[in-house]
């Protein structure tokens, strides 16, 4: 079997604009378990094998080793910069007046590019968490969700459109409350929101709302994220890979229920960014999207499937007072207020 696809041969979902890109990606966070050196290595073969979108952001902390692997690519002339998408997010200690341009002049240093395809609002409030914390962890400084504090981020986001430093702009982490207040405000739209989708989490409701709105999906956490940080672990937690409609159908097509979930995803319209290190795993993921898609039925099996299972929760950017990680994703449809 061939070791490298054919990019062409990749199917395209397209943006508002018009403008196409590859159906799947390569994700780079390295779940505070891969090294930046073992992120950065599957971003060199990825190229190689025939990626052409990269899901980057400043807080998995590695865009210096992935900015050497883009440039020794673009010299040597395996790929061109234009033919590479490339995806980066401001993280949530960035959002103060001035810092969004300051983190992405960061971003486009590290990753040693004079633009970005894509920037996009990590998590819609301003609360971090320390790099490797555990699930118990609580800044006292984490605010509740505003609109006004959000917007601020988000004009930073058009002016960087202005100056051309990034030709698309986009949210992560978003509700449909959320964005019902603040759609209406923006100058420019998101070309693109990100949001966990895998087949225990489907979120039908947020994923019609964008598509009606010509807002493109990224999914991530497509398989399950099986290597999470613990602190994303929680019982009660579905394992994707297990579900019996996902088992099934990796039985009936000879493959692992981790390609099911690709697929499934590919052909339901959302745009998965899995990782892998391993390079046998990300050509597999890559190849799966471009043969033997799933049945109608299996489709419509899978989609019945859902859980209703968030698996990154965010409990670590709740706010003093704040009951539990449900307050973060506005679940009674209003945004939850400190
Ligand atoms: N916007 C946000 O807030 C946000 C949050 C989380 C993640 N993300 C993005 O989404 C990307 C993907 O999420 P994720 O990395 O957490 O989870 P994921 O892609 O669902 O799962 C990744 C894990 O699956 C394994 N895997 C990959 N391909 C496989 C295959 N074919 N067979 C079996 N196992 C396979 C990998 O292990 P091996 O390496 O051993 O193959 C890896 O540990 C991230 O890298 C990041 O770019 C964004």
């Amino acid at each position: 079997m061939a070791d490298t696809i054919d990019p062409k041969l990749v199917p395209k979902r397209s943006l508002a604009s018009g403008e196409t890109i590859p159906c799947i990606g390569l994700g780079t966070f390295g779940s505070d378990r891969y090294s930046p050196e073992e992120v950065s290595a599957a971003v060199s073969g990825a190229i190689r094998v025939g990626y052409r979108l990269f899901d980057c952001a400043s807080v998995y902390g590695n865009e210096a080793f992935i900015g050497e692997v883009f440039d020794k690519a673009f010299k040597s002339g395996t790929v061109k910069r234009e033919e590479l998408f490339i995806n980066s997010k401001v993280w949530n200690n960035m959002y103060g007046k001035g810092n969004v341009l300051l983190s992405l002049a960061k971003t486009l240093k590290d990753l040693r590019l004079d633009y970005l395809d894509s920037y996009m609002v990590h998590w819609p409030f301003p609360n971090y968490h320390a790099p490797g914390c555990d699930g118990d962890a609580r800044n006292p400084d984490s605010k509740p969700f505003s609109v006004e504090r959000f917007m601020g981020v988000w004009q930073q986001m058009e002016r960087i459109v202005d100056r051309g430093l990034a030709r698309y702009i986009g949210m992560s982490n978003m509700t449909i409350p959320k964005l019902k207040a603040v759609l209406s405000l923006c100058r420019i739209q998101p070309a693109m929101i990100e949001m966990e989708m895998h087949p225990a989490f489907q979120q039908p409701e947020l994923y019609q709302y964008c598509v009606d709105r010509k807002i493109l999906v990224i999914g991530f956490c497509p398989l399950g994220s099986p290597n999470r940080p613990d602190r994303d672990k929680a019982p009660g937690d579905v394992v994707d890979t297990e579900i019996p409609e996902v088992a099934a159908a990796a039985k009936a097509h000879g493959i692992h229920p981790a390609l099911v979930c690709l697929k499934w995803a590919a052909q339901r319209g959302q745009v998965p960014i899995p990782l892998s290190v391993h390079e046998k795993n990300y050509l597999a993921n890559l190849r799966c999207v471009t043969e033997d898609p799933l049945t109608d039925a299996e489709m419509a099996a899978i989609a019945k499937a859902d859980k209703n299972c968030r698996l990154i929760k965010g409990q670590v950017f709740l706010w003093e007072g704040a009951k539990g990680w449900e307050d973060l994703w506005d679940l009674d449809g209003k945004i939850t207020a400190g």
